[in-house]
C-alpha cells in the first residue's frame, strides 16, 4: 500500500428510517469495520466515521406513515441502529447524525461556498404537484404505470418489477401517494450541479487514473460517464431537512444527496479539532465502503461537489459490494424480506462472531450473493467449530493435561521439517492477508486465516501427541508450537473476529496489545512457562431447531406484512407547511353557512353543486365530495366555507367559494362543523 500518513474510512450513513439488517453489515459496515480494525492494528491513524442519514423522502414517508414527526422516527431509529452496529462490534470512532447542527451548519457553508462561486445553475422547472395536499411530490410519491412493462404501481424514481430508472414525467397515470389525486405541474425553481462541466476531469480521475478500483464500481462509473452527465438538482422542496441557506428559499431544503455525504465532514468535525488534517492533506487516505446502489453518489456526485468547493482530498477507493440477498430472493423492507440486527442480536446474544464471520465468507464482494441460514449454520458448525474452535481447544486441553498447564519450551535441536513448513505457513499468512485487506478482499483473506488453522489441525494429527507417551521433548515442541499458532491465530482473525481474538487473549492471559499486527509472524508469543487458563470452547454449535425457528420466522413476518391493510396511503399526511405570520392568516374569510340546495354536476362524478345561505348572500359552491355524500345528505348542514376566495369555473359553473373538509382514518371526506348551530354568516376565526 501506499504510504499514507492517516486514513479517513467511511461507512455509507443509513437511513434512520428503519433498523439496519444483515445487508447493511454485509455490503458496508462489517468491510469498514475489517479494513479499520487492521489498520489499527498495524498503528496507522485511523479515523472511522458514520452516523445516520437523518434526512430526506423515506423518512417524511416512514413518519407519515406512522401519523408521528420526522424528529421521533430518526430519535427512534438512531437509537436502535447505534445499539446494533455497536453491540455487533462495529468500531466507529464516531456515529453522529444528520440532524445536529454542526452538519446543518458545515452542509449550508459548504453549498454557499458553491453559490457565492457561481458554481450553480438556477432553473425554474415544472414539477408534479398535488393539489389536495398542496404540496410538491418528490419522485417517490408518485406512482403510476410503468412505461417499460406496464407494472401498474411504479414509483417516480424507479419501477420495483422490471427494474427501470424512472422519472415522474414518463409514468403513465400519475397518481399523488398522498392523496390518490392527479398531481398537476407547478413551477418551482432549484438549484443544479452542472455535472457535465466536471466530465472530462471526472474521466481522467476514475477512467484513467483509478482502473485500480473493483470492476463492479469501475464499470458502474464508466457507463455513468459514457452516457454523458446532466445538470442535477442539489435542492428540493420539503420541510425536512437542510434549509436551502439563501434568502427566497422558504420551503426548499438541500438534497439528502447533497447534505449526507458531507455528514462525513461534519462527524469528522465532531470528533476531532484536527479535522481539517484528514480532509484536506494530501496524505491522507479517504476510502469509502458502501453498497452498489451508491456507487455514483459517491463516485461521481461527491467528488464533483468536493472538486467544485476545492481544498478537499478525494477518496483513494470506493470498494462497493453488491448486493446480499436472503434466502434466494432480494431483500426488500417493503415486504418485510429481511434479516434483522436488532432481532438477530436477541435471538443469539453473544454471537456476533458467528455473523460476522459467515457475512464475511458471503460477502456479495464481486456479485450479489445468497444468505441461508442452513449456510449460516453450515459455515459456523463447519468451519468455526470444526476447525478454528477445534484447533485452538484441542491445544489448549492437551497443554492442560499433556504439559501441567504450562506453554511447555521448545526443545530446538530436535525441531523437524514439520515445524518448520508450520512456521513457514505462519509467517506466509501474514502476507497473504496484508495482500488481501490491502486490495479489500476480505473473503479471501478470512479463507486465509481458516487454512491456518486448518493446518494446524493436519500438523496436530500428523504428530499425535497423545500417542507420545515418554517422549516428553516431542510432545513439548508440538504443544508449544500449536499455542504459538493459537496465539498469531488470534492476531490474524482479530480484524474479522473481534470478540473471539479478545477472549481467547484472555484464556492465554495475554494483554490486548498482543494483538498488534507486528506480533503477526513471531514464535515468541508466549513465554516458555507461562501457566495458562482452563480452556473454554471459543465458538458453539447451531442446531437445526434454532436455524428453522429463523426460517419461519422469516416468512412469518413478510407474510404478516403483506395481510396488512393496503389503504395504508389513507392514513399518510402531508408535512406541515412552511410557517406563516397571523397577517398570513388573517386574510382568509371564514364563515359559517347552511347547505339549503344540492345537485350532482352532469359529468363530472366527483362534483356537487351546493347553494350555501350566508344570511347576507346565497352563495354557490361547487364541491368535490359527490364520491362520499349523495345530495340529500348534505341538505341543511351547516359548513364552514372560506369565503373570499377567487372565483373558479368547474364544468362551466362559477364557484364562489370552498368548503373545509377533513377526512377520517379511512380517507373519506368529513365536513368541519360548528359545533352547535351557529349563525349564517357569523365569522369563523
Ligand atoms: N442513506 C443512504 C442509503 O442508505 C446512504 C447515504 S451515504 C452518504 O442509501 F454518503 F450520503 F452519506
Ligand atoms: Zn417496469
Amino acid at each position: 500500500m501506499k504510504d499514507f500518513k492517516r486514513h479517513l474510512v467511511t461507512a455509507a450513513l443509513p437511513y434512520a428510517n428503519g433498523p439496519v439488517h444483515i445487508g447493511h453489515l454485509a455490503g458496508n459496515f462489517l468491510p469498514a469495520d475489517i479494513y479499520s480494525r487492521y489498520l489499527r492494528a498495524q498503528k496507522k491513524d485511523v479515523k472511522f466515521i458514520c452516523g445516520t442519514d437523518e434526512h430526506g423522502v423515506p423518512i417524511t414517508i416512514r413518519a407519515m406513515k406512522e401519523g408521528v414527526t420526522p424528529q421521533e422516527i430518526v430519535d427512534r431509529y438512531h437509537a436502535i441502529i447505534s445499539e446494533s452496529l455497536e453491540t455487533m462490534g462495529i468500531s466507529f470512532d464516531i456515529f453522529s447524525r444528520t440532524s445536529k447542527p454542526i452538519h446543518h451548519e458545515t452542509s449550508q457553508a459548504f453549498f454557499k461556498t458553491l453559490y457565492e462561486n457561481g458554481l450553480f445553475e438556477e432553473k425554474e422547472t415544472e414539477q408534479y404537484f398535488d393539489e389536495e395536499k398542496q404540496t410538491f411530490l418528490a419522485d417517490r410519491y408518485i406512482t403510476g404505470t410503468c412505461p417499460k412493462c406496464g407494472n401498474e404501481n411504479a414509483y417516480g424514481d424507479q419501477c420495483e418489477k422490471c427494474g427501470s430508472t424512472l422519472s415522474p414525467d414518463e409514468l403513465i397515470h400519475p397518481k399523488s401517494t398522498l392523496s390518490d389525486s392527479v398531481p398537476v405541474k407547478r413551477k418551482t425553481k432549484h438549484w443544479y450541479l452542472p455535472l457535465q462541466n466536471y466530465e472530462s476531469w471526472l474521466k481522467q480521475w476514475i477512467v484513467e487514473d483509478h482502473q485500480e478500483w473493483k470492476n463492479n464500481v469501475y464499470g458502474q462509473c464508466k457507463s455513468w460517464l459514457d452516457n454523458g452527465l446532466q445538470p442535477r438538482a442539489m435542492t428540493r422542496d420539503s420541510n425536512w431537512g437542510v434549509k436551502v441557506p439563501l434568502p427566497d428559499a422558504e420551503g426548499k431544503v438541500l438534497y439528502v444527496w447533497f447534505d449526507a455525504p458531507i455528514g462525513y465532514i461534519s462527524a469528522t468535525k465532531e470528533l476531532t479539532p484536527q479535522w481539517s488534517d484528514y480532509w484536506c492533506k494530501e496524505d491522507t487516505q479517504l476510502v469509502h465502503f458502501l453498497g452498489k446502489d451508491n456507487i455514483v453518489f459517491h463516485c461521481i456526485i461527491f467528488p464533483a461537489m468536493l472538486k467544485a468547493h476545492g481544498g478537499f482530498v478525494l477518496p483513494d477507493n470506493v470498494p462497493a459490494n453488491e448486493f446480499l440477498n436472503i434466502e434466494g430472493e432480494k431483500v426488500s423492507t417493503s415486504r418485510n424480506w429481511a434479516v434483522w440486527v436488532d432481532e438477530y442480536l436477541k435471538d443469539f446474544p453473544d454471537m456476533q462472531d458467528a455473523l460476522r464471520y459467515v457475512l464475511t465468507a458471503n460477502a456479495p464482494e464481486t456479485k450479489d450473493n445468497d444468505f441461508t441460514w442452513k449456510d449460516f449454520q453450515d459455515r459456523n458448525n463447519n468451519e468455526l467449530v470444526s476447525i478454528l474452535g477445534n484447533f485452538v481447544n484441542r491445544a489448549l486441553v492437551l497443554m492442560h493435561k499433556l504439559c501441567n498447564g504450562k506453554v511447555p519450551p521448545f526443545h530446538a535441536d530436535i525441531k523437524d521439517e514439520q515445524d518448520d513448513a508450520l512456521y513457514e505457513k505462519i509467517v506466509g499468512t501474514k502476507l497473504l492477508l496484508q495482500q488481501s485487506i490491502e486490495h479489500y478482499r476480505f473473503r479471501e483473506a478470512l479463507f486465509t486465516v481458516i487454512d491456518l488453522a486448518r493446518e494446524g489441525n493436519k500438523y496436530l494429527q500428523e504428530k499425535e501427541p497423545w500417542k507420545k507417551a515418554g517422549q516428553q521433548e516431542a510432545i513439548d515442541n508440538c504443544i508449544h508450537m500449536c499455542l504459538q499458532l493459537s496465539a498469531n491465530l488470534a492476531i490474524y482473525m482479530n480484524p474479522f473476529l473481534p470478540f473471539t481474538a479478545n477472549k481467547l487473549c484472555k484464556l492465554m492471559k495475554v494483554v490486548p496489545r498482543m494483538l498488534d499486527w507486528e506480533n503477526g509472524g513471531s514464535l515468541k508469543l508466549l513465554n516458555t512457562g507461562y501457566p495458562l487458563n482452563p480452556p473454554e470452547l471459543l465458538f458453539r454449535k447451531i442446531e437445526d431447531e434454532e436455524i428453522q425457528i429463523q426460517i419461519d420466522k422469516l416468512h412469518q413476518n413478510a407474510k404478516q406484512k403483506s395481510e396488512e391493510p393496503a389503504a395504508v396511503s389513507a392514513y399518510i399526511q402531508p408535512p406541515i407547511k412552511p410557517e406563516i405570520q397571523f397577517e398570513d392568516f388573517d386574510k382568509i374569510d371564514l364563515r359559517t353557512g347552511t347547505i339549503t340546495s344540492a345537485e350532482k354536476v352532469a359529468k363530472a362524478d366527483k362534483l356537487l353543486k351546493l347553494t350555501i345561505d350566508l344570511g347576507f348572500e346565497q352563495r354557490t359552491v361547487v364541491s368535490g365530495i359527490a364520491l362520499h355524500y349523495t345530495p340529500e345528505d348534505v341538505i341543511g348542514m351547516q359548513v364552514t366555507l372560506v369565503a373570499n376566495l377567487a372565483p373558479r369555473k368547474m364544468r362551466g359553473i362559477e364557484s364562489n367559494g370552498m368548503i373545509l373538509m377533513s377526512e377520517d382514518a379511512a380517507g373519506k371526506l368529513i365536513f368541519v362543523h360548528p359545533q352547535t348551530n351557529a349563525a349564517n354568516g357569523a365569522n369563523v376565526k
